[in-house]
Order: structure tokens, then sequence, then C-alpha cells
């Protein structure tokens, strides 16, 4: 299933050859400096299951992001329900991503992730899609502000699924956008 293709990437569901990839970015320290923990291979291929099954029941989900020219599997971006009750409640849809090292520093992100706004907005027809990091990743919060979303303070959070041993991956920034936002920055450019 290809979700869509921009001017560099194809966005598109996820392959058994790109298990590898998947491991290579949930197990680099790089990649998970802000996460509460790497991945071991067994780890990452149940996530790998896991994301797959998501994208099959609900069609959104983290979805792999891939070189056009020859498909090979860069990272992932994604559209998926979030549930952090009682600071997101169900239903929420976050965009997230995490790319491959060799491959930051090259917009790629910000590329595909402007795309699946208007995956999200004009073909999914949602409400709002909102962002959130620890505010010290700012390799994340900039792709946030890339993409025209904003910081909402007032929703700011303590992230209910960080391991008590990690204190300092706690709080999270919160940056949104609705539908009127995303209709207003298109009508702009
Ligand atoms: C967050 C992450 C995806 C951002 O990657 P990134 O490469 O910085 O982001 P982009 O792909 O949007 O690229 C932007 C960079 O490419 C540069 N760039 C080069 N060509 C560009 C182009 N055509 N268009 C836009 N930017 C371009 C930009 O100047 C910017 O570089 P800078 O940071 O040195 O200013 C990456 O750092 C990552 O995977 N981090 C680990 C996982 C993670 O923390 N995920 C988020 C959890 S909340």
């Amino acid at each position: 299933m290809i979700v869509s293709e921009t001017q560099r990437l194809r966005i598109r569901a996820w392959k058994e050859t790109d298990r590898d990839l998947f491991f290579e970015i949930n197990n680099d320290p790089k990649v998970m400096e802000f996460f509460p923990h790497r991945r071991s291979r067994e780890e990452s291929d149940a996530l790998f299951d896991r994301v797959g099954r998501g994208i099959t029941e609900t069609g959104l989900g983290f979805f792999a992001v891939a070189l056009k020219d020859d498909d090979r599997p860069i990272g992932f971006c994604g559209l998926a329900y979030t549930d952090l009750a009682p600071y997101l409640p169900k239903g929420t849809v976050e965009i997230g991503w995490r790319l491959a090292v060799p491959f930051w520093g090259k917009g790629y992100i910000t590329e595909a992730a402007f795309d699946l706004l208007r995956f999200g907005f004009e073909e999914k027809g949602l409400r709002e899609i909102v962002s959130f990091a620890i505010p010290e990743n700012t390799r994340s919060t900039a792709v946030m502000v890339r993409l025209g979303m904003h910081r909402d303070p007032t929703r700011d959070f303590n992230h209910p699924r960080i391991p008590a041993d990690k204190p300092q991956l706690v709080r999270h920034v919160l940056y949104a956008m609705t539908r009127a936002d995303w209709q207003a920055q298109r009508a702009r450019t």
C-alpha cells in the first residue's frame, strides 16, 4: 500500500525486507537518545509487527519512508491514534517520525510529514493533528515548527509511560495544527 509520493520520497506500508532498517533505527543510540531505551532485535521485530497490524486495522500508523528512486527505506513517519489520557484523550491523532542517521539534515522528514498533514486533513478529514517531544529534542521540535504547527504550552504534559529511572524524559511540549490552520497555511502559499 502506497500512501503517497512526494518529490523524493515514497510513504508506504512496511515490507518484510524493511525489518533490518527498522531495527537499525530503533537500536541506534543517536536516534534513540530521547527515548527510554534502545530496542533489541526481538523487541524491534515485535514492534514492527504491531505497527503493521495498526496500519492494516486503522489505515493510519507510522508508515515506512523510502527513497522514491530505489524504494530503499530510510525511516518512518506517520499519523497514529494516541491514547495518553487525561492529557491527550482517546482519538487524538499524533504525527511522529524517526530517521536513520545518514539521512538527517536533508529535509526528508519535513517533506514526508508535510505530505502526511495533507493526507490527514484532506483525505482522512482529521480535525487536529498534534506532535510532542521533550524540549531537548530540538531536531524534532524544529520539524514541528517547519511544518507550521503551533506550540501550545497549556497542553504540555508529563508523559505517563516513562519509566521512573528516566525522569529527564518525562516533560513533553506539545505542538498542534487544526484543519483550519492547515487550510489557512495552504491559502497563503
Ligand atoms: C527528528 C528527526 C527525524 C529530524 O531529522 P532532520 O534531518 O533534522 O529533519 P528533516 O529531515 O526535516 O531535515 C531538516 C534539516 O535538513 C536541512 N535540509 C537540507 N535540505 C533540505 C530541504 N530540501 N528541505 C528542508 N530542509 C533541508 C535543514 O536545513 C535541516 O538541517 P539543520 O537541522 O542542520 O538546520 C531526526 O533527528 C531523528 O530521527 N531523530 C531521532 C528520533 C526522534 O527523536 N524522533 C522524534 C521523537 S519526538
